[in-house]
């Protein structure tokens, strides 16, 4: 864990010219409520937003090949399984067989990295 600006709670996720506007996510994993969960980062507009990998519809991975959640256009955010779309700035549902939206990680971005918050239910995996 590093200490930077006396900030604990900032974790490096990957260098901000890994994502690109409506391009491949960066997974990563996150301890959420006591589990190890796949997540992943992607950019959209300019912004970092970071979900966990889990569709709101079945708690399912959604990826339709690994790291792929854009649609053709980088407009929405897919779940492979029954096509659930989803908003991929707040992660809001906007179609198909799911109820609620994705889970929403905090990401900070500054000098070129890209960052995510632990902050409840969010906490570092411990190896
Ligand atoms: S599991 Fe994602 S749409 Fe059904």
């Amino acid at each position: 864990m590093h200490q930077h600006d006396g900030d604990a709670a900032l974790h490096p996720l990957c260098n901000s010219r890994d994502l690109t506007d409506g391009g491949q996510a960066v997974p990563f994993d996150v301890n959420h409520a006591g589990q190890t969960c796949r997540a992943f980062a992607i950019r959209f507009r300019g912004l970092p937003h970071a979900y966990l990998n889990r569709c709101a519809h079945v708690a399912m991975e959604m990826d339709w090949q690994p790291n792929r959640f854009f649609d053709d256009t980088g407009r929405w955010l897919l779940c492979a399984t029954h096509g659930a779309v989803y908003e991929p700035d707040t992660g809001a549902c906007k179609g198909g067989p799911c109820r609620g939206g994705l889970i929403k990680i905090e990401l900070t971005e500054r000098d070129g990295v890209v960052h995510w918050r632990s902050q409840y239910p969010f906490s570092p995996v411990e190896f």
